[in-house]
């Protein structure tokens, strides 16, 4: 396996290709297989190593999860048929892996200890301990004395008897909302979730689609009724789309290289998650997007990018919240644009796999792009037509500062080294694909 890539100044990109499937869906397709009545075959399964890790911890729970390639089968148990692992449950990198089953488990009579990287032992999961507990699960975590009143993996759940609740979500995160929907599906009694703003919806799209007792009002209010519900979701065949945050670094390397076309295929288009392609089309992208198929009730289409000179813009409000993972790639579009580029209301930023805020000052400050840093945010000065510096890139355990610096490396006058292993994560084929598109990328 190797362990660097070497990124070269590139040649025009050009061709088709696609992407593993969606981080997001695929955590999803396999936690809720778990929870039908039958076998859920899968297609399009991200195996990416976060993906790796809720096949691994359900395993652990006693299920079934047969993976060959990009399919998946997955021998639902239920809620009722979940068993107590008596090794902790490692969950990696992957605070999706962790906030999910921290609901899930929630509603079982058992004790779980959840663990993970050195990455996410440091990610804040208050969030979803304080609700949890309210609905009358048992959770403990570790403290840190320098971030007082929120706990740290690794967090130990004694589920039981919840009761539903009606909840205000104090941040708009699709993690949070996916958990305590978990929950609320094992408990007595309505559960009601508002959330600040709207974050991504695959949630709610797959459980519906999988005959889950939810709800949600043109308000955006999501209700859960289990009163009733024989507390069994209904196998389907679940066709994953390609992800578009994975997709976002191959068209803004296209965006960027000079000369470039390409296309990718078979992506996921849910307009909550979306948002990094308004934001490249209002720097000047230009961009073909068909939507061509739906999947489960998610919109998937492909998306064509051609070399454009852009310039500036805004990213913030609720086009920041359905761009929260594309800011990497979309910082490196701005670091190669013309003008300012002002990313806010983005406080998440800082708690993701890495603090991703001061990651990005750093290497895009590196390469030699002028980064001014807020508590909530960044201002990127673009360097125009000024080449982008080499260098080494230091991702610190986050897959997207690396594939991030690697974009960036394309069109920088000397060479990127960029370390791989942190790129597993989410986009195992990230520089096969990229060499596939012509790119001067090599590993060692
Ligand atoms: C995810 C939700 C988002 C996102 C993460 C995946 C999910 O996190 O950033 O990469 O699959 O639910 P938050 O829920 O913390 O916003």
């Amino acid at each position: 396996m190797s362990t660097f890539l070497r990124v070269r100044r590139s040649a025009p990109l050009r061709g088709t290709c696609g992407v593993p499937g969606d981080k997001s869906i695929s955590h999803r397709a396999l936690l809720f297989g778990a929870l039908t009545d039958g076998v859920v075959e899968a297609s399009g399964l991200g195996r990416g190593g976060d993906n790796l890790s809720t096949a691994s911890a359900l395993r652990a729970l006693g299920v079934e999860v047969e993976i060959a390639g990009s399919d998946a089968r997955v021998h639902g148990v239920g809620f009722a048929g979940l068993r107590a692992s008596a090794a902790p449950l490692d969950c990696g990198n992957s605070g999706t892996t962790i906030r999910l089953l921290a609901g899930l488990l929630a509603g079982r009579p058992f004790e779980t200890e959840l663990c993970g990287d050195a990455s996410l032992t440091r990610r804040p999961m208050r969030r979803v301990a304080e609700p949890l507990r309210k609905m009358g699960a048992t959770i403990e975590g570790r403290s840190e004395p320098t971030r007082p009143g929120d706990i740290f993996p690794p967090l130990r759940i004694r589920g039981g008897a919840l009761t539903g609740i009606r909840y205000d979500l104090p941040v708009a995160s699709a993690q949070l909302k996916t958990a305590l929907i978990l929950a609320g599906l094992q408990a007595r009694g309505p559960t009601v979730l508002r959330e600040p703003a709207r974050s991504r919806d695959h949630t709610e799209r797959m459980l519906r689609f999988l005959g889950a007792p939810i709800s949600v009002d043109a308000g955006g209010a999501i209700t859960v009724e289990p009163d009733g519900w024989d507390g069994r979701l209904r196998a389907a065949r679940i066709a994953i789309p390609g992800d578009l945050s994975s997709a976002t670094f191959l068209i803004v390397a296209a965006l960027t290289v000079p000369g470039s076309e390409i296309t990718v295929e078979n992506v996921g288009l849910n307009p909550t998650r979306a948002g990094a392609l308004d934001v490249l089309r209002a720097m000047g992208a230009d961009l073909t997007i068909d939507v061509t198929g739906d999947a489960m009730g998610e919109p998937v289409g492909r998306v064509r990018a051609s070399a454009s000179r852009l310039h500036g813009t805004r990213v913030d409000g609720d086009l920041a919240l359905r761009a929260i993972d594309e800011i990497p790639a979309l910082a490196v579009a701005a670091a190669l644009a013309d003008g300012k580029t002002v990313f806010a209301d983005l406080a998440e930023l800082r708690i993701k796999e890495s603090d991703r805020i001061a990651a990005l000052a750093r290497e895009l400050g590196r390469a030699g792009a002028h980064v001014d840093e807020r508590p909530d945010g960044f201002v990127v000065t673009g360097l125009g037509d000024r080449p982008p510096a080499g260098g080494t890139v230091v991702p610190e355990h986050d897959h997207r500062i690396a594939m991030a610096g690697a974009i960036l490396g394309l069109t920088s006058a000397e060479d990127t080294i960029v370390p791989t292993a942190d790129i597993l994560t989410s986009f195992p084929t990230f520089a096969e694909t990229l060499a596939g598109l012509g790119a001067a990328v090599e590993s060692s």
